[in-house]
């Protein structure tokens, strides 16, 4: 007796379609499952017949063997225990071969024959549409997600009796209309509320606009994690192809808590007792993404980074460089996409008060160089704006005025990406921030005043190669931001004003 179903298999966020065959015949009852099944796979055999026979279906007592196929594609996960029960109630004729042709079965399986939320059906729905399958039966828990992706029939299902009751046409399942939760009203925080600041709010704006890092240093109570909380109040709406790639990111790591579509920006901000695969990702049986994928398309915010360890500091070079992170273990490896803005923020020194106005500094200057010695060279390298935030006394914060509202600097960062967009669109490059450095001088076009003043910041300021690219794609959107075609004078000594924190070359700040 044979029969045949369609799984998929989700590596990283990608989903395969894996052809489940099922053969029973003579011999001892038992279930052999060949075809490189992973140890989740592989543990699907002590689930699997109980399931079948709490479902009150009867499982054959004779000898199964399961064939997953292709055989060199590895199999992960616990999405493959429904298409493999199916395989073989298809194998039995306890299911009709035919209803059973065209759709991928997808989910975990429980001992009593429930089908549970499994990480990845969205991955596993797009990988059915592109196979151009008809449809596609997931856990009921996941099937809002399975519906985001367009001319798919999604069959929602909660049990194993379900499936064969809705192949047998005897169960209908409920409409997908009725399963959406409702979205909690996102936080109404708004950079209206923080007061004074003037530069760090421009400064935000500047990162929002070109997809730049920031670096934000300054004494406790500055308002640092006020001011990065609020960045993503003035980014665009994700795309389409945005929301379906973060959607997946959420999906793989059961984060979506049964959503379908992601909507905000994700806006991700890990404690900095983080591990590397934490940050990263990683994982024993399956790989997850890490905080700086979820973070794709979005913001990734460490607080406090000079507390971060070491080593995942250094690793998010990585995906600050290509957009991806390369996950490896045993098995194999898996590439997760993590394209985000960086949002940092970290205290001056230990004590948190050197450069303050008010308070002394009580740290001797060998603990300071220490301190600023942890965030390696390389990272803030790859931080465009560093910023040095002044804590406002209490009558300065009484007596400032609330700033514009964050819809307002939105209008302006959207136009401002929809010019990179234009001029970029050639290249498959979005903003200014992702811009390779030869690109960046030859796109920047910049006036001749505007040479001058590089010029006397190369000379005067030992400016590096790299930091003058950054100058340079800064000064672009700070050009972008006031619609000009050209950049100016003054576009670069606002560029070059973004550099007062944590700097080799301090006198930078002053060349404008
Ligand atoms: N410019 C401001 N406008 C309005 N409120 C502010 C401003 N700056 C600070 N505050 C108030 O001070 C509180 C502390 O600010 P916040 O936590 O952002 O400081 P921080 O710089 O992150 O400090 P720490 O280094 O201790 O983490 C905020 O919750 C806010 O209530
Ligand atoms: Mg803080
Ligand atoms: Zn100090």
């Amino acid at each position: 007796m044979y029969g045949r179903v369609i799984g998929v298999t989700v590596l990283g966020v990608g989903g395969h379609p894996v052809t489940v065959e099922a053969f029973v015949g003579r011999g001892l009852p038992s279930l052999t499952v060949t075809g490189l099944p992973g140890a989740a796979v592989q543990d699907a055999r002590d689930r699997i017949r109980p399931a079948v026979e709490h479902a009150e279906l009867e499982w054959p007592l004779r000898r199964v063997v399961v064939n997953l196929a292709p055989g060199n594609l590895r199999k992960e996960g616990a999405g493959l225990d429904l298409p493999i029960a199916v395989s073989v109630l298809v194998a039995t004729r306890q299911v009709p071969p035919k209803a059973a042709a065209g759709h991928v079965f997808y989910g975990e399986v429980s001992l009593k024959g429930e089908v549970l939320p499994t990480p990845g059906v969205i991955s596993v729905a797009i990988a059915a549409a592109r196979r151009g399958l008809r449809g596609v039966i997931v856990p009921v828990a996941n099937a809002v997600e399975a519906a985001q992706v367009a001319g798919l029939a999604v069959t929602g299902v909660a049990s194993i009796q379900e499936v064969v009751g809705f192949l047998r046409g005897t169960w209908r399942p409920p409409e997908i209309g009725t399963l959406v939760s409702q979205r909690v009203a996102a936080g109404s925080a708004d950079l209206s509320e923080v007061r004074g600041q003037d530069e760090a709010r421009r400064a935000l704006e500047v990162a929002a606009a070109g997809g730049h890092n920031l670096l934000m240093v300054g004494s406790p109570g500055a308002g640092k994690t006020m001011l990065a909380r609020r960045l993503p109040t003035i980014l665009p709406d994700l795309t389409r192809e945005e929301a379906l790639e973060a959607t997946q990111l959420h999906s793989v790591a059961e984060l979506l808590a049964g959503r379908g579509l992601l909507r905000e920006r994700p806006f991700r901000a890990p404690h900095h007792s983080v591990s590397t695969a934490g940050l990263l990702g990683g994982g024993s049986t399956v790989l997850r993404p890490g905080e700086a994928s979820l973070a794709h398309r979005g913001v990734l915010f460490l607080d406090e980074l000079t507390e971060f360890r070491r080593d995942a500091i250094e690793a998010l070079r990585q995906p600050l460089e290509d957009g991806r992170i390369v996950v490896t273990r045993a098995g194999g490896s898996v590439s997760f996409p993590a394209r985000f803005t960086l949002v940092a923020a970290a205290n001056p020194c230990p004590c948190g008060f050197s450069g303050d106005p008010q308070r002394s500094c009580r740290c001797r200057p060998d603990q300071v160089d220490r301190y600023r010695q942890k965030l390696s060279g390389p990272l803030l390298d790859r931080i465009d704006l560093r910023l040095t935030i002044p804590r406002l006394t209490k009558d300065e914060l009484l007596g400032a005025s609330a700033g514009e509202s964050s819809a307002v600097i939105r209008d302006r960062v959207i136009e401002a990406r929809d010019r990179q967009r234009r001029r970029y669109s050639a290249l498959g490059i979005t903003c200014n921030a992702h811009l390779p450095g030869p690109i960046a001088r030859r796109e920047a076009r910049l006036c001749p005043d505007a040479e001058r003043l590089l010029g006397r910041a190369v000379d005067h300021m030992a400016l590096t190669g790299r930091g003058f690219d950054r100058v340079i794609k800064v000064a672009r959107t700070v050009a972008d931001l006031a619609g000009a075609d050209r950049v100016s004078e003054h576009h670069v000594a606002e560029a070059l004003s973004y550099r007062t924190a944590f700097e080799q070359d301090q006198g930078l700040a002053r060349a404008g």
